[in-house]
């Protein structure tokens, strides 16, 4: 032991030594690239485990405190994040989702064929979900069933919902309690047809998708909707040619897409998801992040793809489900796809909502998976007890960035290199907000050293930037409901001094600061 002190104590001076190094990072006000779209923070609630039942809808008659079904402190907890759309019912159950079962007095309930066999009493319906998305002050993104469906039934849904004049669907809204068109921002011409939604070829895909886009009308002209064609899940081209293809040849007054979407999950090790999502260490937190980073070269080369046949970038990127997905909870229901939300969560979250503003030209939206009780989730449930994940704190503190314009930042990252993993040290993204305030978001993925920042802002008057820094014991640290504050944002101030911020960033945490904020 006294052989090794000499040793112990040169490792931590270095230690020291390079908890001292400075990152100076470059924010170029100068050049405002494009509109950050708040549609980035998108989230999804499928169908699925105790996400909508129970997470959501406890129904009017319920001892847990609902406004018309709907929980009131999901709502209060979903209302901060200013979520800018809410995509549903699916996911694979919008392939197997006919909306009549879900309106009017007499639910039809059936059985959830997509997650466990269990039974939907569908009385949570197209009435309640927009409810639910006119409560927490959202936009809603209603996956269309292209896979057991017809496009006389996808094209009824959507009359029904948006029809303005008296239809005959459009009474029977009005019969069932809302005179009024819903509003319906964004529907999804299906959901992961290559798969689960009905393992069609990317040419049978193409043409159902102009055979829905052609028939699903928007009858409320107030509210201008976009379709979301079905993307790639993967790395392949041979989906995104078909649709980019098809769309570049056939769009025009008949049928025309606004939207592809783009599923990437983040599985280390290949399916089915076996990490833990808790009570890992070092190596598994690289390993993690490491793959969360590969979204970066998987947008690039599917925008590849888009550009040669859109160079205009009319049609969005529409990163519609991506996070992590991990083992399910010990115990639980492994088709419930429940899992704990750590520290990891947090970090992985804010690196692809950073990629995703790096690619604020063709991702204009994304939605995480999932909001309550599934996958990387904001907030988990238990009867009327709840929790905010770390992912939500995320989140919150993203809400800056909703329509904000993207500032290039040019900085040297530096390594963290973890049992033969070699990841970025920092990740930086910088944005002008909608009321003319810089912010920056700042990762520090290293989780064994903290690490000294100097943000030089030119033309910066402010004193002192304000904010929130989430860090955590450990990588792995949770909230419980035992303990519902372990991962939480503390708030935060950095100097600013001769037109530089400078920043010490605790290790594996993630800060967002805006000047004079
Ligand atoms: O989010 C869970 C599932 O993952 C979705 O239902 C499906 O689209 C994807 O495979």
């Amino acid at each position: 032991m006294r052989a090794l002190a000499p040793l112990l104590a040169l490792a931590l001076s270095c230690t020291a030594a390079l908890a001292q190094d400075t990152i100076a990072i470059k924010v170029d006000t100068s050049q405002p690239g494009p509109k950050i779209d708040r549609h980035i923070f998108g989230q999804f609630a499928e169908h699925l485990g105790t996400q909508i039942y129970g997470g959501i809808w406890v129904g009017p008659k319920s001892k847990i405190p609902n406004s018309r079904g709907i929980r009131k402190d999901v709502v209060a907890a979903l209302k901060a994040l200013h979520v800018p759309d809410v995509r549903w019912p699916g996911g694979c159950y919008a392939d197997q989702y006919h909306w009549r079962d879900g309106v009017g007095k007499k639910r039809n309930a059936r059985v959830n064929a997509s997650w466990g066999n269990v039974l939907d009493p569908n009385t949570f319906g197209t009435h309640e979900f927009m409810d639910f998305v006119d409560q927490i002050g959202s936009e809603a993104y209603v996956s269309l069933n292209v896979g057991s469906g017809t496009v006389k039934e996808a094209a009824d849904w959507v009359e029904y919902m948006t029809a303005t004049t008296p239809t005959a669907l459009a009474r029977e809204r009005a019969a069932n309690g809302h005179k009024a068109p819903f509003k319906v921002q964004f529907v999804g011409l299906g959901n992961e047809s290559w798969d689960c939604g009905g393992l069609m070829t990317p040419a049978f895909y193409t043409d159902q998708m102009k055979l829905y886009g052609r028939f699903v009308n928007n009858y409320n002209a107030a509210v201008p909707m976009q379709k979301i064609a079905v993307g790639p899940g993967d790395s392949g081209t041979d989906w995104t040619e078909a649709v980019m293809d098809t769309w570049k040849k056939r769009h025009g007054w008949s049928f025309d897409i606004n939207g592809m979407s783009l599923h990437s999950y983040t599985v280390f090790g290949g399916w089915p998801p076996h990490m833990a999502a808790t009570g890992f260490g070092g190596q598994d937190y690289a390993n993690v992040l490491g793959e969360t980073l590969k979204m970066e070269p998987l947008i690039r080369s599917q925008s590849a793809v888009m550009d040669k046949y859109d160079p205009e970038k009319k049609i969005a990127l529409v990163v519609d489900e991506w996070g992590g997905w991990y083992a399910p909870m010990p115990g639980s229901n492994p088709a419930f796809l429940q899992q704990q939300n750590s520290m990891r969560d947090a970090v992985l979250a804010a690196l692809n909502l950073d990629i995703f503003m790096r690619h604020a030209d063709r991702v204009r939206m994304a939605n995480i998976a999932q909001m309550v009780n599934v996958l990387q989730a904001m907030i988990f449930t238990d009867g009327p007890k709840l929790v905010l994940t770390p992912t939500y704190h995320v989140f919150r503190m993203y809400v800056p960035f909703q329509d904000s314009t993207f500032l290039p930042v040019a900085y040297d990252a530096g390594t963290y290199v973890e049992a033969g993993v070699t990841l970025p040290r920092v990740d930086v993204v910088a944005a002008k907000t909608k009321d003319g305030k810089i912010v920056v978001a700042l990762a520090n993925i290293d989780p064994g050293r903290p690490v000294d920042l100097s943000v030089s802002l030119p033309g910066a008057t402010a004193a002192t930037a304000r904010g929130q820094t989430l860090a955590a014991p450990k990588v792995d640290s949770v909230n419980s409901f035992a303990a519902p504050n372990a991962v939480a944002p503390k708030p935060v101030t950095a100097r600013v001094t001769d037109g530089a911020l400078t920043v010490t960033l605790a290790p594996a945490s993630v800060t967002v600061l805006t000047l004079g904020g």
